[in-house]
């Protein structure tokens, strides 16, 4: 999909379809819609007064053929209320819808015209980011592709000035981004292997200009990461750890080292504490977090932060086989903890643990983890809200701003001290799942930080948001990525 801006009016632009959103102001049209409305003789008012159009969020109204524009189709998307509209967030899902409501209907060719307002680079960046994650579909394994492509993209009524095209570049490495790591969340566990996924990595890595190593289980084993072992001996294939570094062209010695963590299940039947088959298929997508932080490597490597930024992937499969741990057993992990496996399918946390503390060892000074680590969290925020969870409380603040800027919603968890008792094991030094009932996601949390220690440190419980069973008008159902936008500005936003 080619993405270009546009000086011409968008009156006579020739397009398969003009774009552009409406405010609810109670029937009233000013600005650029009050213009159009004109020159389409009040079409636009008597639409509003017939009903059809009420510019609530999202909403889509077609118009074929108008008079008064080139283009072959005006599509109106609802914007809601001036006042609650928020800027870039909404801005990306009505450009994102705009694109999902046309692409089955033929359109080849979308002018996308900005309203009054948002004519910067922030807005242009939202729209491009919107248009690209928005333009994802699951049809890989499909024979016949259902949709049909969208060529190009014609960005009207933007400033013309560099910010504005940089802004642009920015966007389409960001949503390309996305998208990489959403097509990985999405491979079946027989396509996408610990193996596979680390080929793929390092193929990533390699386009980007970053680098890259991957651990394989001699390594692993040598390493002595207990943890993850312990997961990985129930299946046939053998784990890998993914290592990915972006490296600034200067640094300042002793300088801060952001390290991403993300938990790569590519496959979690639970082991012997196995799963019900009912939605098992969908564990495929609990190397989520992996997959996020893979993404947020191939955009870093083209935006430059100041700071080294290394990812650490550890990925395994979770497989109930003949060798696999059992309930009950005792693990020691590579920081030299002991750990009771109480519930084989608390496995993400023991990859973490042995993940993090590698981590440290290659020098990271701050942490981000991303997992799908418990259902918990989905009892918590329901699919709306990623679970935030961190120490000191000034370094998750600073992730949620991140967060906020990036237009994900991420709520903070808490992390007190009490939820230390209810890892407490009888035999080991700590226990893999909670005792007594409620507060998982907490102690899941709790568990990791075990391994972490004092380094400052973000971690977010993606298992609710990072896939979706339902689509969303600028969303198409399945993985989301979402997280990869406000670990990418976080880590901008980080100074040497
Ligand atoms: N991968 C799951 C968590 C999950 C659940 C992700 C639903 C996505 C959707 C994780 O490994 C797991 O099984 N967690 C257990 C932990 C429990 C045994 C303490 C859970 O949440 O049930
Ligand atoms: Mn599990
Ligand atoms: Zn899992």
């Amino acid at each position: 999909m080619e993405i270009q801006l546009e000086t011409q009016s968008y009156a006579s632009v020739q397009a398969d379809a003009l774009v552009t959103y409406v405010f609810d102001k109670e029937g009233k049209f000013d600005g650029l819609l009050g213009e159009i409305n004109r020159a389409m003789n009040g079409r636009l008012a008597a639409l509003a007064a017939s009903g059809e159009l009420t510019a609530k969020p999202l909403e889509t109204v077609l118009v074929h053929f108008p008079e008064a524009v080139a283009a072959q189709r005006l599509l109106l998307v609802g914007a809601g209320k001036p006042d609650k509209f928020a800027g870039a967030s909404d801005l990306r899902k009505v450009a994102g819808t705009a694109l999902r409501f046309l692409k089955p209907r033929g359109v080849k060719k979308i002018a996308f015209l900005t309203r009054e307002g948002e004519r910067g680079a922030a807005a242009a960046q939202a729209v491009v980011e919107g248009l690209i994650t928005a333009d994802f579909e699951s049809d890989k394994y499909r024979s016949e592709k259902k949709n049909r492509a969208i060529d190009s993209v014609a960005l009207l009524g933007f400033d013309g000035g560099s910010e504005v095209r940089a802004a642009i570049d920015r966007a389409r490495v960001i949503g390309e981004s996305v998208n990489f790591s959403r097509e990985l969340i999405n491979e079946p566990s027989n396509k996408l292997t610990p193996q596979i996924l680390a080929s793929k990595a390092e193929a990533m890595a390699n386009e980007a200009g970053l680098g890259v190593e991957i651990l394989d289980e001699r390594k692993i084993a040598e390493l002595k990461m207990g943890a993850l072992l312990g997961v990985a001996q129930g299946s046939a294939e053998p784990p890998r750890v993914i290592v990915v570094r972006y490296q600034p062209q200067s640094v300042k010695p002793g300088g801060p080292v952001l390290g991403l963590v993300g938990k790569a299940v590519t496959f979690d039947t639970g082991g012997i504490s196995i799963k019900p088959a009912n939605n098992m298929e969908k564990m495929k997508y609990d190397m989520g977090g992996g997959a996020t932080m893979l993404g947020a490597m191939r955009a870093l490597a083209v935006l430059k932060p100041s700071i080294p930024v290394v990812a650490v992937v550890p990925a395994t499969e979770n497989m109930p086989g003949g060798r696999a741990q059992k309930p009950g057993d005792v693990q020691m992990a590579m920081s030299g903890k002991t750990i009771e496996v109480i519930n084989t399918d608390a496995e993400g946390r023991l990859i973490l643990a042995d993940a993090v503390f590698y981590a440290r060892k290659l020098g990271c000074t701050h942490l981000i983890d991303a997992a799908t680590l418990t259902g918990a969290i989905e009892v918590a925020l329901a699919n709306v809200h990623v679970g935030a969870f961190g120490t000191p409380r000034e370094y998750l603040d600073k992730f949620l701003e991140s967060a906020k800027a990036a237009g994900e919603k991420m709520w903070p968890m808490p992390i007190d001290d009490e939820y230390e008792e209810m890892i407490k094991s009888n035999i080991a030094d700590i226990r893999n799942t909670g005792s007594g009932k409620g507060g998982g996601a907490s102690t899941g949390a709790w568990f990791i930080k075990e391994f972490v220690d004092d380094t400052p440190w973000v971690h977010l419980d993606i298992a609710s948001t990072c896939w979706v069973d339902e689509g969303r008008p600028w969303l198409a159902k399945g993985p989301t990525g979402t997280a990869i936008r406000s670990i990418i500005d976080f880590a901008m936003k980080m100074k040497t």
